[in-house]
């Protein structure tokens, strides 16, 4: 049987930081088997239940990481901008990975609040600030960034083919674009 290596990217960072769109731009890059697990579509499916509290935020991280864990134990590569803000959920995820040999790479999308604000492709900014709403990831509500992630990304500075190339590096280094 052909060997596959699988891994879970995951991409955290603030909202509009350019998680998604540099996961997708991976995504049509990379021609070993890869899927994109979005923060947004999960939350309007499995975890659709869960709000925004700091528990609910971790019960979702945790959610999609088995699934990711799963992917990546098949050989997919994973793909998940998901902001996961706590740095403990994010090192579960972690653990999960490394307890079944299954590879878990972390890039922070490290574009700075001003810059996402600015951005605001979701006018989640805008309603924070006239404030319609509250618990925004960096605004009124938590962001841990990782201090030792495996790549950090600051989209003000770098056009989106860019990033993902760089994405892209980060993968061949670690042997999975076999
Ligand atoms: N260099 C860049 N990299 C990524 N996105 C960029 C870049 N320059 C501009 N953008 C724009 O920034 C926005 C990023 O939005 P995106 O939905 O990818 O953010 P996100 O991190 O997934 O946010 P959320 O957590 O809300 O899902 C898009 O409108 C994108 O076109
Ligand atoms: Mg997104």
């Amino acid at each position: 049987m052909q060997h596959r290596s699988g891994a879970t990217i995951w991409f955290t960072g603030l909202s509009g930081a350019g998680k998604s769109t540099i996961a997708r731009a991976v995504e049509s890059l990379v021609d070993c088997p890869a899927e994109v697990l979005d923060g947004d579509e999960l939350r309007a499916t499995i975890s659709s239940e869960l709000g925004f509290s700091a528990e609910d935020r971790d019960r979702h991280v945790l959610r999609v990481g088995y699934i990711a864990e799963l992917l990546a134990r098949n050989g997919i590569v994973a793909l998940v901008p998901v902001i996961a803000p706590y740095a403990r959920a994010r090192d579960r995820v972690r653990r999960r990975h490394a307890d079944r040999g299954s590879t878990y790479l972390e890039v922070h999308v490290a574009t700075p609040l001003t810059v996402c604000a600015r951005r605001d492709p979701k006018g989640l900014y805008g309603k924070a600030s006239r404030g319609e709403l509250r618990g925004l990831t960096g605004v009124d509500d938590p962001y841990e960034p990782p201090t030792a992630p495996d790549l950090r990304l600051d989209t003000t500075v770098m056009d989106v083919p860019t990033a993902a190339d760089q994405v892209v590096r980060l993968l061949a280094e670690h042997g999975l674009l076999r």
